[in-house]
């Protein structure tokens, strides 16, 4: 029976769970893959931890360049994460020759451009199901599944430690750091966990769902980013009288000439899939002209979850293998020939609804000159409620406009910010809904 030789590098949360589906499942791989995945070596500097595996000996090394450089090896499993000794190595075992499967989403939005390229000039494929969206397999659907869709729009919860702190506080009203720390405990965050809750996780696998849907250049820098950690349990408890749920999504929109790519706290009505997403549970919907609208629903962080994706590719590889060829799908979805530069549209012009909160002084006129303040840039505001008076004799003025332009929201709330009145930084959630007035 052929074997395809496997080296994994990192040893972690998701590294964990790949090596215990390699070894603990090996027959019922086996009997669907018609080949047995051998481990050959685990790569890890930390040899102490128990990770409740039984390594045969020999296996379980601290050297990662002594497995890429191994001529034995078929297949390099990067889970080591972070963008400088990983793309070391994954550059490495691609002139090698070897095959990759990562879930390195930093890594690949922001120098996946390069690696992809020298990918296909090597003949390697590279998996990395896992980087986008934990178990769902998400790529595989736009690469393969929908290759006959022209996509025009994708709106994503992608990120499970946000999606746990804002679904934790929404239903318990835990605060934000006890949250963190569960969602930390569980093993969901990033290494840096700023780079969960400031949006720069979920940007990284917005900009390749982007390029993979659109054939476009691998384009990080020009992605709009905010993160929840300004979120406040007030907005979240507003949000929920007024009939609509805060998510931090993606959102990519395609025009045929530009890209609307976003990463912001949003409010959606609360009737939406998408606001039922809760804890760790990601979900993404796409649309494409031929299929309509499809929802992807799954965990999206965590060891098993996360390993399943990486399992997937590394049999795709295999099955590759076994019929000795590659490159039978290529890496973003396009002809490298066929993948542009498509410009990402500046946050200015996006047309969206906004909910606003003022805290503003409880006097005549107050009112009256906010909304004025709006209707002069061509804000036009739907629903309005005012609350009763807090301690610093402030009071809540909370808004929710029709259409408008961002560019003429930033200007008004410039003007609004340095009235007297105005006791605080005005708060500005964006809103997606169906309702295009
Ligand atoms: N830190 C990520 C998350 C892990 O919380 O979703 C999966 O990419």
């Amino acid at each position: 029976m052929k074997e395809v030789k496997i080296g994994l590098l990192g040893c972690g949360t998701v590294g964990t769970g790949v090596a215990k589906i390699l070894l603990e499942r090996s027959e019922l791989i086996r009997s669907r893959v018609g080949a047995k995945l051998v481990l050959k070596n685990v790569a890890d500097l930390d040899r102490e931890t128990d990770r409740g595996i039984r390594f045969e000996d020999g296996v379980f090394i601290s050297d990662a360049f002594q497995v890429v450089d191994d001529p034995e090896i078929d297949i390099i499993v990067e889970m080591i994460g972070g963008e400088t000794i990983a793309k070391k190595l994954m550059m490495r075992a691609i002139e090698n020759g070897k095959h990759i499967v990562t879930a390195n989403k930093a890594l690949l939005a922001a120098h996946g451009n390069e690696i992809f390229q020298a990918a296909s000039r090597k003949g390697v494929d590279i998996g990395f199901e896992a980087s986008v969206g934990g178990c769902m397999p998400i790529i595989k659907t736009i690469r393969e599944s929908l290759v006959g869709n022209r996509i025009s729009e994708m709106t994503g919860i992608l990120n499970g430690t946000c999606n746990y702190i804002l679904s934790s506080i929404t239903e318990t009203g835990v605060p934000f750091a006890d949250a963190l720390r569960k969602a930390q405990e569980k093993g969901f965050a990033e290494a840096d966990p700023t780079l969960d809750i400031e949006g720069f996780d979920t940007a990284h696998k917005l900009a390749l769902l982007s390029s993979l849907a659109y054939g476009m250049e691998l384009n990080l820098d020009d992605i709009y980013v905010e993160g929840i950690s300004n979120i406040d349990s007030l907005d979240i408890e507003f949000a929920k009288q007024s009939g609509y749920t805060i998510k931090l999504l993606a959102i990519s929109k395609f025009s045929g000439d530009s890209v609307e790519a976003r990463v912001h706290p949003t409010m959606i009505p609360s009737g939406n899939l998408l606001s039922n997403v809760s804890g760790s549970l990601n979900a993404v919907s796409v649309t494409g002209d031929a299929v309509g609208e499809i929802i992807l629903h799954g965990y999206g962080a965590g060891m098993m979850p996360t390993a399943s994706a990486v399992i997937g590719d590394i049999v795709d590889i295999a099955r590759n293998l076994m019929l000795g060829i590659s490159n039978r799908i290529p890496g973003l979805s396009y002809q490298p020939q066929n993948i542009r530069k498509i410009p990402v549209k500046p946050m200015d012009d996006i047309m969206t609804h906004y909910y606003f909160r003022f805290s503003a002084l409880d006097r005549p006129g107050v009112l009256a000159r906010i909304a004025g303040l709006l209707g002069d840039h061509g804000i036009s505001i739907q629903t309005v409620h005012q609350r009763g008076r807090d301690a610093k004799g402030a009071v809540p003025i909370v808004m929710v406009t029709h259409i408008a332009k961002e560019a003429d929201v930033m200007n008004a709330m410039d003007q609004i910010s340095s009235l007297d009145a105005i006791a605080d930084t005005p708060v500005l959630i964006r809103i997606e809904s169906d309702d295009m007035d």
